[in-house]
């Protein structure tokens, strides 16, 4: 098989074991959030983060708009909420608690870790923006993380 064939790039970047986030910010229309995987401490000397952002979200048209970012690191037990958030034109907040960023961003209730941040830089790649944020928050709670590898979320032994 030929290692650039779609497929197989799937397969093998599945391999690389991820956390999961939810990134959220609160538009004129009330607050939106994506699931997301591709995203990272870029510099702790400037407490840069970054993420991946597909153009097609219309989640992250919306936050983008904002400037503000909310990151919600999941935890263990909060697979269902991984999977709100993932889906296409659904009310995601519905039924669902959070409360705000000190920047106003939404964090969901029982998160293992807060960051808030503001947009500093998006660049475009194609079908995705990598965005470059400066953090103005970050706090963690107790607990395990919720973990994300080929395909299906997993919980640490
Ligand atoms: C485990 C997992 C990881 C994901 N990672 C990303 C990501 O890094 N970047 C991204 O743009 N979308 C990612 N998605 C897909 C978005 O969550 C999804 O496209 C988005 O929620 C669509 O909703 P929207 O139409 O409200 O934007 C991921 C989905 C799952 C299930």
């Amino acid at each position: 098989m030929n290692s650039f064939d779609t497929a197989h790039r799937k397969e093998v970047f599945g391999h690389y074991a991820t956390g999961v986030v939810v990134i959220t910010g609160v538009s004129p229309d009330g607050p939106k959030g994506f699931t997301c995987q591709t995203f990272g401490s870029l510099s702790v000397d400037s407490a840069l983060i970054f993420f991946a952002a597909s153009t097609a979200s219309s989640s992250w048209q919306r936050i983008r708009e904002v400037g503000v970012v909310g990151v919600n690191i999941l935890k263990s037990d909060q697979e269902p909420l991984a999977r709100v958030f993932a889906a296409s034109g659904t009310d995601k907040f519905s039924g669902v608690s959070w409360f705000r960023a000190p920047n106003g961003s939404p964090f969901l209730e029982g998160s293992l870790a807060y960051l808030e941040g503001t947009i500093r830089e998006v660049t475009n790649h194609g079908d995705h923006d990598i965005v470059v944020a400066e953090l103005d928050f970050a706090s963690t709670e107790p607990g395990d993380p919720l973990v994300y590898y080929r395909g299906g979320y997993r919980v640490l032994d």
